[in-house]
């Protein structure tokens, strides 16, 4: 069993972490380092799947209950649906993010980073600052 509060943080923890990486592959596409933004996303992508997916899992999966009493308790619903409104259609669009920028298609791939970029703008904002972790 984990406790929600080291879930939660250590969820926050991993949205800090894998924000910074897209910074650095955003910095790597401003220099015109194409590669760089690439090889970095990829990183980005499998530990933002793996590490708040297997997250994710065990709040919403394994110990829904436990969850639903930590955010309830915390008067928190309302927060975390906001949250769940940017971050899943976020981790939707990843694979496609990842295909369209290893196909070059640069039209497309673009179009769909400025939808990516306010979903995860608001998925770091609502999870890092309105969800509870203690
Ligand atoms: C959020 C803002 C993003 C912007 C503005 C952006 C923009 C671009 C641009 C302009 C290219 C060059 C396209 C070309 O070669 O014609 C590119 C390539 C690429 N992008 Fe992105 N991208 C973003 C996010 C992402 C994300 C989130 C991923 C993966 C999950 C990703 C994966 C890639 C890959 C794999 C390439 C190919 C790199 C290579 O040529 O080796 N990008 N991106």
């Amino acid at each position: 069993m984990l406790a929600p509060e080291i879930v939660m943080m250590s969820l926050k923890v991993a949205v800090i972490a894998v924000t910074v990486l897209l910074l650095a592959s955003l910095v790597a596409l401003a220099r015109g380092n194409y590669r760089l933004h690439g090889r970095i996303n990829m990183v980005f992508f499998v530990l933002t799947l793996a590490a708040l997916g297997g997250l994710e899992v065990i709040a919403r999966v394994l110990e829904p209950q436990m969850f639903d009493e930590f955010i309830a308790a915390r008067q928190a619903t309302g927060a975390l649906n906001t949250h769940l409104m940017f971050s899943m259609p976020a981790a939707l669009l990843l694979p496609f993010m990842l295909f369209t920028g290893l196909r070059h298609k640069r039209t497309a791939h673009i179009a769909l980073a400025i939808i990516f970029s306010v979903l995860w703008a608001g998925t770091f904002i609502t999870g890092v600052f309105f969800l509870p972790h203690h």
